[in-house]
């Protein structure tokens, strides 16, 4: 890859963008940069969207470094558990052993994320403060204004059981449930006000 204007032009998502200028400015004028060169914190913003993979010869590559957003996995882990019930209530054994089956991989791989968070951050509380935040940031958009929750009119439901194995505190998805609790009640108000206008 050359360090044109065209390639940089073609980065559409942010996240890429700042990756591809990250890796061109380590990289200089040789083809890539070394791994060492590599400092995590500099990216520390779209780690989550990262990983890193090494290939020696002709062998399989190998995952050194995969990112996991706890946020948008933990999303998955509550679509795959409503979609696998959904084909419980459809009687669809396909649906259903699929839906299955990612939720498996799913909970597998955001355990090992939630393990990383707490032993990278160990020794370092303003950090996992830090991770925390940003990860409420998200999970408040991901509610999706109270679509996602945990009460019977919630179209994705919080799937405490499988969050639970995938590393989640109970305190981490209670207050991801009372925030949706009053994102839903906030927009029915609005739709109220809306309504009697
Ligand atoms: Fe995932």
């Amino acid at each position: 890859m050359h360090q044109g204007k065209t390639e940089r032009q073609e980065m559409k998502h942010p996240s890429n963008r700042e990756l591809f200028e990250y890796w061109n400015m380590l990289r200089g004028e040789r083809l890539a940069p070394e791994r060492a060169d590599i400092e995590p914190s500099a990216i520390r913003t779209i780690l989550g969207d990262t990983f890193v993979l090494e290939r020696d010869g002709w062998k399989d590559p190998v995952f050194r470094l995969a990112g996991v957003n706890r946020a948008l996995e933990g999303l998955a882990i509550d679509v795959f558990t409503t979609m696998r019930d959904f084909a419980d209530q459809m009687g669809d054994p396909i649906l259903r052993f699929c839906e299955d089956w990612m939720l498996a991989d799913e909970v597998t791989h955001v355990k090992m994320g939630s393990n990383w968070l707490r032993q990278l951050t160990e020794s370092d509380a303003d950090r996992r403060a830090r991770a925390l935040e940003f990860q409420r940031t998200v999970d408040s958009l991901f509610n999706f204004r109270g679509l996602r929750g945990e009460g019977e009119e919630s179209s994705i439901k919080l799937a405490r059981r499988f969050r639970e194995m995938a590393g989640f505190s109970t305190e981490e998805i209670d207050e991801i449930s009372d925030m949706a609790k009053a994102q839903r009640a906030e927009a029915m108000a609005a739709k109220a006000a809306a309504v009697s206008r």
